[in-house]
């Protein structure tokens, strides 16, 4: 994979402490505003990587990539990825994917038709102990009910009250409690379940944007609540509930760090398999064959269930009544 990155924020630093021990990923360009012309020239240096750029377009046009990895803040994954496709490149996006179902669509449609990789960066659906899950699921029996919690206070939040909205709770940009925490647990359960037959999402809405909420997803068989929140804290905890046992998760649904299995009259096992210390490994290591081997038939798979998740978020939104964009 010959690979152009394209930001220099948080994620961006996260994913180069990690990719060197990927050595089939060359890291070929990677790409940010003028405001960071520093840092990204020190990031090129720190990280052997090729060319800094501060402007796409010239990227495209002087880099020798196959591939874009959009870490660009939300509102702006379906413009570069579109253009990244128009120029013919592969594309790993960040989550959530797009803002709405139809930016997802399109992008869909212009990947498929030109036989392009593009596939949603979300940690949990690559994860050794996801597999494992999935796994043990069968040994709960009739699985009843699954709570998901990802709480976690951000300091952003602080501002926010101050009056000074940074993206991740700034409606115009896609923020929000739903698209940046809660989208893990939608994943994590549509990863397990498919589609819900119904969803609801009743939040605290504040200047216009969900800083904390619940998902409700209704299943046949099974109820699921997601809560995400971005200003409080609680447990992070994950529990799914079978009529023969439960499977519980002790940390947050995109690292599935500590799970055990209690089925019902015996004690807890444990039951992780991780097969590295970083959670964006697995997953970088897969997109890295899906695009050496050109597995159109991966793709497909995990853009039909990126297409679920995008769909539920999109449900929840609306009926809590948040417009995003
Ligand atoms: N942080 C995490 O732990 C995490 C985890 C998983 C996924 N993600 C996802 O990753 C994405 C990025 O998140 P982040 O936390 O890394 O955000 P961030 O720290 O705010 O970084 C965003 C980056 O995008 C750059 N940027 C903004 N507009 C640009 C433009 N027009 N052209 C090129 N670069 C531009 C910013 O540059 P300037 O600083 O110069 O504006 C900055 O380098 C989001 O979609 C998020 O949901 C983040």
């Amino acid at each position: 994979m010959k690979l152009a990155i394209l930001g220099s924020g948080m994620i961006v630093h996260d994913f180069l402490s990690m990719v060197q021990q990927l050595p089939a990923i060359e890291l070929k360009a990677i790409v940010g505003t003028e405001r960071s012309r520093e840092k990204l020239t020190q990031l090129q240096q720190s990280h052997h990587i090729e060319k800094s750029f501060t402007d796409f377009d010239t990227c495209l046009s002087e880099s020798d990539i196959d591939t874009v990895y959009v870490a660009l803040p939300n509102h702006l994954h379906y413009e570069y990825a579109k253009k990244a496709l128009a120029h013919k490149k592969n594309v790993i996006c960040e989550k959530p994917f797009t803002l709405t179902v139809e930016q997802f669509m399109e992008l869909k449609e212009i990947a498929l038709a030109n036989k392009l990789v593009l596939v949603e960066a979300i940690t949990n659906q690559y994860l050794a102990n996801y597999r494992e899950i999935k796994a043990g699921l069968a040994e709960l029996g009739d699985i009843k009910i699954i709570e998901c919690n990802y709480s976690q206070y951000s300091s952003r939040y602080d501002a926010f009250k101050e009056g000074t909205i940074l993206p991740a709770f700034n409606p115009r940009m896609g923020g929000g409690a739903l698209m940046d925490i809660n989208i893990y647990n939608i994943h994590f359960v549509v990863g397990l379940l498919g589609k819900p037959q119904k969803v609801e999402y009743v939040a605290n809405v504040e200047r216009g944007i969900d800083t904390s909420g619940i998902v409700v997803m209704s299943y046949p068989e099974t109820k699921v609540v997601c809560i995400g929140a971005k200003d409080s804290t609680s447990a992070i905890r994950s529990t799914i509930q079978g009529n023969e046992g439960a499977i519980v998760v002790n940390g947050a649904t995109n690292v599935l760090d500590s799970i055990e299995k209690q089925l019902n009259g015996e004690g807890t096992q444990a039951i992780d398999v991780k097969v590295h210390s970083h959670r964006m490994f697995e997953e970088f290591k897969e997109f890295e064959r899906i695009i050496d081997e050109r597995d159109m038939a991966m793709v497909e798979d995990r853009l039909t269930h990126s297409q679920l998740v995008m769909e539920v978020i999109e449900q929840a939104l609306d009926h809590a009544g948040i417009s995003l964009g």
